[in-house]
């Protein structure tokens, strides 16, 4: 039987694609440092998970299409908590992750065939999401040599055509670790404004940002461009629940949010269970939020500060986010792979993801890799010494 051809469209994940080499390293007892993977190892807030073990509801039904009510309401409370009083439900639908709710933001602003901008690198779930719905993602080229910042205005505004339909960017960024400032956001926000664009932020790492700086939403704009402005988000990241999968989509467009319900409708319901435990959310302090950011921040400073000393590595300071980019004086692939199959170090070794997956671009990110620090300072430290002499022992 022939599958359809847009099926050998949808890319394997960089980020997964070396799991079986690493099974047969663990199955030689080698260890292997996870760096490979952005499933954060912070503990879940008790107050959810209390809600979840106090779950009694027998028999175990649907929720609501557009979110479970208790749900709907923290979410309100935590976006009215970050100073945005205008939201309110009519604005949140409650996705299954900020997957799903990647999903629902492309399907519901381009045709089949149109072209949404997007910064490069970018997170690899939109490459596995565009071609469903035969959108083409076209990248606007960013750097490690100037820390993955947006360039020029004329830059990207050369790349829009008659078919760009929506420009997608993620700050705090994964995989690079980039936040755009507020000049970088106010540019995407005038060329949406100038360009009749949609501007979709994906902001899964809003509250992780390092060195004081101030945390940015594009819900700052989206009362000036109510029509235009789309905010992903997702509970995954800043509240260590990646496996309740939920997420949410936030636009004050009504026509948009009715017929991304219509989308909801027709998967019936994110997880009842899930959304109730998750309800107890606005329990968990935002100084508890801020914990986890700094416990991201010190072990940002020790990749950075392990890396930064390698002969041949090159590492900008990630502003955000729990990711590195690292620029390798080695083919990335080969390296990552190798790391696995060939070398160790007292029988440890590390698993990192090869950046090219990261680019639409063909031969980009050839020679860079993403570290993900979701592993606790000393065994990072000791991962970043493996790091540093696989790094000098590969040939
Ligand atoms: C930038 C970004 N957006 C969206 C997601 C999707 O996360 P989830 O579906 O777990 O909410 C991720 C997950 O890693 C991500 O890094």
């Amino acid at each position: 039987m022939q599958v359809s051809s847009r099926l050998g469209q949808v890319p394997a994940s960089p980020i997964r694609k070396l799991v079986p080499l690493a099974q047969v390293a663990k199955a030689q007892g080698k260890q292997v440092y996870h760096l490979n993977i952005g499933d954060p190892d912070i503990q879940t807030p008790y107050v959810i998970l209390d809600r979840l073990r106090a779950y009694e509801q027998n028999p175990v039904g649907y929720a609501h299409s557009q979110g479970e009510a208790g749900l709907l309401e923290a979410l309100v409370g935590y976006y009215r908590g970050l100073g945005y009083d205008f939201i309110d439900k009519s604005m949140v639908q409650v996705t299954q992750g900020g997957s799903e709710a990647l999903m629902m933001a492309l399907f519901a602003v381009a045709e089949a065939g149109d072209e949404i901008l997007v910064p490069e690198p970018f997170f690899t779930g939109y490459a596995s999401i565009a071609p469903l719905f035969d959108i083409t993602l076209v990248p606007i080229p960013l750097s490690i040599d100037t820390g993955f910042h947006l360039p020029d205005q004329q830059v990207i505004e050369d790349l829009i055509t008659e078919r760009t339909k929506a420009i997608l960017y993620c700050s705090p960024n994964n995989p690079t670790g980039t936040v755009f400032d507020r000049q970088e956001i106010e540019l995407l926000v005038r060329l949406a404004r100038e360009r009749n664009l949609f501007l979709i932020a994906d902001e899964v790492y809003r509250e992780f940002v390092f060195d004081g700086r101030e945390q940015l939403s594009l819900l700052d704009y989206m009362r000036d461009l109510p029509d235009r402005i789309v905010v992903l988000d997702s509970l995954s990241k800043r509240y260590s629940v990646p496996g309740f999968r939920l997420g949410m989509m936030v636009s004050m467009n009504q026509e948009l949010m009715a017929g991304v319900l219509r989308m909801a409708m027709g998967r019936l319901s994110a997880a009842t269970v899930d959304q109730v435990a998750a309800s107890a959310l606005n329990r968990v302090g935002k100084e508890e939020i801020w914990a986890v950011r700094d416990i991201y921040q010190k072990r940002r400073d020790v990749v950075f500060d392990a890396l930064s000393g390698v002969d041949g590595v090159t590492i900008q300071r990630p502003e955000g986010a729990f990711y590195a980019v690292a620029g390798l004086p080695h083919e990335a692939e080969a390296f990552c792979a190798w790391l696995l199959t060939d070398f160790h170090d007292n029988n440890e070794t590390v698993m990192l993801a090869p950046m090219p997956g990261f680019y639409a671009t063909p031969g980009k990110g050839t020679h860079e890799v993403r570290i993900a620090y979701v592993l606790e300072v000393p065994k990072l430290q000791r991962a970043m010494e493996i790091l540093a002499k696989a790094i000098s022992a590969f040939t």
